[in-house]
C-alpha cells in the first residue's frame, strides 16, 4: 500500500536530545555493527543494552507498576472481529512504564517519555492476548532493523564523538526519527490522563469473515492532563506510580479502546507514518482499571507481554509486530 498523501505529524512527546546527551554520558556505549538484512532478536535486545546500560529489567520500559482490572467490549466490537474478548467481558492485567530502559529513572526525567501500557487480556479458554502501546502516535523507524540502525547510532554518539555523530548522520536521512526524538514532552499528571497508540497494524476478521484493519488508541475517561513546565522539576521521582495508586483506590481509572481504522492508501506496515486524525475511530471497548497488586516487582518480573498474543480474528499485518514478540522474550530471559 502507497504512502499517504498528507501525514500528519505525530501528536504526543518524546525524547530531546539533550536528555540522549546526558544519559549516553553514563552508560555502556555499543560498538558499531554491520548491517544486517535482518536483525536477530537478540541484537535488537543488545541494541536496546547499547542505548540504556545492562538491568535485571526490561531493556527498555523498565521501570512500571502492574495493576489489575476489566475489559467490556462495546456493541460494535463483534462487527470487527470474533475475538473472545471482543464477544464478552474478561479480566485484564496493566501495566503502565516510563520508556527509558532505566529502572529507577524518575518519572520527571525526560527519557521517561513516552509512557508505556501493556495490557493481557484473559481469555475464557485459559490463554491471554496482549496489547503493548505507548504514548507517542508514531514510531521513529519503519522497520524493526532500521529501529536497531538508530538505537546503534544512539549508542554510539555519546559526549565526545566526532562530528558528525552517527546518531547526526541517521537523523538527517530519516525525518521521522527526527521527529520522535525532538516532539515536545509535556509530562502528565497520571497514567491515567494521556492517551496511548498501539502504532503498529492489526487485520482483524469477524465471524462473517469481514477484515478490518486498524491501530489501537487508548483514550483516558478522565481527559488529557499535564503538569506545567515549570512544575516539572519539583516532583517526586515515583509520583506516577504513587498518584496511580491513590487514583484506583478512589474508582476505577478507565480508558476507551478505539480502535483506527485504514483508509485505503494508508501504509499498513510503516509505524513511522502517523495515519491522519480525520480516520474512522471504531469503539472496542472500556478498560477499567481498578486495584494494584500485592508484589508489584514480583508482578512485573514474571510478565511477559506479547504484541503477537493473539486469538483467532486478530492477526499481524506489520511485520514489526512478529520482531518485537522475539525480542521481548530475549529481554525477560535476561532479567530473570
Ligand atoms: C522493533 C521495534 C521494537 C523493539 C525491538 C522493542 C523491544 C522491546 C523490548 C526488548 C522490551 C522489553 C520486553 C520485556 O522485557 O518484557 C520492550 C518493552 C516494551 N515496548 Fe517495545 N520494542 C519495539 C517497538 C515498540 C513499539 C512500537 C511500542 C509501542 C507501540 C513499544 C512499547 C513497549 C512497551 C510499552 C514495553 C513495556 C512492556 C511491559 O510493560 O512489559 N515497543 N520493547
Amino acid at each position: 500500500m502507497g504512502h499517504l498523501p498528507d501525514p500528519e505529524p505525530p501528536v504526543r512527546p518524546s525524547i530531546p536530545l539533550t536528555a540522549l546527551a546526558l544519559i549516553l554520558s553514563s552508560q555502556v556505549h555499543a560498538q558499531p555493527q554491520a548491517t544486517a538484512p535482518t536483525s536477530r532478536p537478540e541484537q535488537l535486545v543488545d541494541a536496546l543494552n547499547g542505548v540504556f546500560g545492562k538491568h535485571a529489567a526490561r531493556a527498555v520500559h523498565a521501570k512500571g507498576i502492574v495493576l489489575e482490572g476489566s475489559f467490556t467490549p462495546s456493541p460494535e466490537a463483534a462487527g470487527i472481529s470474533k475475538a473472545p474478548h471482543f464477544l464478552a467481558k474478561v479480566p485484564v492485567t496493566v501495566r503502565f512504564s516510563d520508556f527509558a530502559g532505566i529502572p529507577t529513572i524518575p518519572d520527571n526525567d525526560t527519557m521517561a517519555n513516552p509512557r508505556g501500557l501493556a495490557i493481557k487480556f484473559h481469555l475464557p479458554n485459559g490463554s491471554a492476548s496482549d496489547i503493548v502501546a505507548h504514548s507517542f502516535n508514531g514510531f521513529p523507524s519503519p522497520t524493526a532493523d532500521d529501529f536497531r540502525q538508530l538505537l546503534i547510532a544512539i549508542g554510539t554518539s555519546g559526549p565526545g564523538t566526532a562530528k558528525p555523530t552517527p546518531l547526526d548522520t541517521y537523523l538527517a536521512g530519516h525525518p521521522a526519527a527526527k521527529t520522535f526524538l525532538t516532539a515536545p514532552k509535556p509530562t502528565p499528571i497520571s497514567f491515567g490522563t494521556l492517551p496511548y497508540y498501539g502504532v503498529n497494524t492489526f487485520k482483524y476478521t469477524n465471524a462473517s469473515g469481514g477484515i478490518t484493519y486498524g491501530r489501537y488508541q487508548f483514550l483516558p475517561l478522565a481527559g488529557e492532563h499535564y503538569v506545567a513546565d515549570a512544575k516539572v522539576a519539583g516532583l517526586a521521582p515515583n509520583f506516577l506510580a504513587d498518584e496511580i495508586r491513590q487514583r484506583v483506590a478512589k474508582g476505577p481509572v478507565k480508558f476507551k479502546l478505539m480502535l483506527q481504522v485504514a483508509a485505503p492508501g494508508d501504509k499498513l506496515d510503516d509505524p513511522s507514518i502517523t495515519w491522519p486524525k480525520q480516520r474512522r475511530l471504531v469503539e472496542l471497548g472500556t478498560i477499567s482499571v481498578e486495584k494494584t497488586v500485592a508484589d508489584n516487582d514480583a508482578a512485573q518480573k514474571a510478565l511477559l507481554f506479547l504484541p503477537n498474543a493473539l486469538p483467532d480474528g486478530i492477526a499481524p499485518a506489520d511485520p514489526m509486530i512478529d520482531a518485537r514478540s522475539a525480542a521481548y522474550p530475549v529481554s525477560f530471559g535476561r532479567r530473570q
